[in-house]
């Protein structure tokens, strides 16, 4: 069937009435983009501050990642895993040595890589660590988001998401976010991994306190425990470092990246740890078709190369201080509170006011893209190629909608 070209009420409607209601999307239907910028099917143009959930870190269509992508699809897009392409060691290698790690092991999506993290960290536990068959825990942060999957789900602390999809994956324990003592104590023989966020991005963009993941580290090393950092939104420049948990110098066992990695063009996700990790896995015990494919590797190599320039990680740590001093201002005439890192921002909106979504659907008619989270809480992520005068009229719009 060909594609029927549609206004934005039309496709609103007709995307409503043929999909599963999973979304709950702000009315603008998306038709081109470039850089921070995005059209809709009527030719009005919005300021992207959501950037895909950070999986849009470099743009839209950013030239090199659009390059990489159309020279693969003239040579080759895959070959699943049965045999190697030669896109795939480039990539490996690339990113294995971000991460300042032996091994990397790339998928899809970001839960597929948290549940490689999962698989890998159970395996440790019985054949490196020791722990019983069957008994191994992994600890986790209230107010957590890892995913969709049904172990993902298992230990998620949002009714929303959990709600009727059990029976449950057992072997998770939650304890509070940023209490190193109150993970601490949760530890047992048993426990095999930490799987945190270095921020919580659902969560609001939530920063633990500063020394938080120093203390976690120590434990983990302390207690032969593996420490997980799930970094597929935080991570890959998004808070002026490649990856967040760097604010504070450590280094996790194990690395969870997606979104940014494939370049907002394609699904490419991964995990980074040491041999004496990553290397449990033997041949025909974990994959994905799709993981690793030859686009994928060729894309997220573009990618890694971007980020190895340092020029994104800067950028966002600039900007980043420019768009908090913006929303610091408007502290007191309409905001409650602000939490940033780089160009990532978690704003509470006054709930007298009106809630995160109302603000969010006031923005979209003031052309500023952005994504409320939990009450009257918004996010903005904004591309990192955005422009100190773009994150102006963002916060004089956001300023707009506050008064109005
Ligand atoms: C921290 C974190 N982990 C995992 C995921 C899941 O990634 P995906 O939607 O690609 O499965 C997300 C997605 O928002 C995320 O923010």
């Amino acid at each position: 069937m060909t594609t029927v070209e549609f206004r934005t009420p039309d496709a609103l409607a007709e995307a409503e009435r043929w999909t599963a209601h999973n979304y709950h999307p702000l009315p603008v239907v998306v038709a081109e983009a470039e850089g921070a910028w995005v059209t809709d099917v009527d030719g009005r143009r919005y300021l992207d501050m959501l950037a895909g959930y950070s999986a849009l870190n470099f743009g839209h269509r950013h030239p090199d990642l659009v390059a990489a992508a159309h020279a693969q699809l003239d040579r080759l897009t895959l070959t699943s895993r049965a045999f190697v392409h030669d896109q795939f060691a480039t990539f490996c290698r690339s990113l294995a040595e971000l991460c300042g790690k032996d091994l990397v092991l790339p998928m899809n999506t970001g839960a597929e890589a948290v549940e490689t993290a999962i698989k890998v960290a159970r395996k440790w536990g019985y054949q490196v660590k020791g722990v019983p068959d069957g008994q191994a825990e992994i600890i986790v942060a209230d107010g957590n988001f890892h995913g969709r999957t049904t172990t993902i789900v298992s230990f998620s602390t949002d009714p929303e998401a959990r709600a009727d999809f059990g029976p449950y994956t057992p072997g998770f324990v939650v304890v509070p976010y940023g209490d190193a003592e109150a993970l601490a104590a949760a530890i047992t023989p048993n426990t095999v991994a930490v799987l945190v966020e270095p921020i919580q991005g659902e969560g609001g963009v939530l920063i633990p306190a500063a020394g938080y993941f120093t203390r976690v580290r120590e434990v983990c090393t302390e207690q032969n425990v593996l420490l997980i950092a799930d970094e597929i939104q935080s991570g890959l420049g998004r808070t002026g470092k490649t990856f967040a948990i760097e604010h504070e110098g450590v280094v996790p066992d194990m690395y969870v990246l997606g979104k940014a990695l494939g370049g907002g063009i394609v699904p490419v996700s991964a995990v980074a740890a040491n041999r004496d990790v990553l290397g449990v896995l033997k041949p025909g015990e974990h994959g994905s078709t799709f993981g690793g494919n030859a686009l994928a590797c060729a894309v997220g190599s573009a990618v890694l190369d971007l980020l190895g320039t340092g020029e994104f990680q800067d950028r966002s740590a600039r900007l980043g201080a420019h768009l908090q001093a913006g929303l610091e201002g408007l502290i007191g005439k309409g905001l409650v509170a602000v939490r940033c890192r780089g160009l990532w921002a978690g704003v509470d909106i006054d709930p007298a006011l009106m809630t995160g979504r109302q603000a969010c659907e006031r923005l979209a008619e003031r052309g500023v893209l952005a994504k409320d989270t939990h009450g009257s809480t918004i996010r903005l992520a904004p591309p990192l190629v955005v422009t100190e005068a773009d994150l102006d009229h963002a916060v004089a719009q956001l300023a707009a909608v506050l008064a109005s």
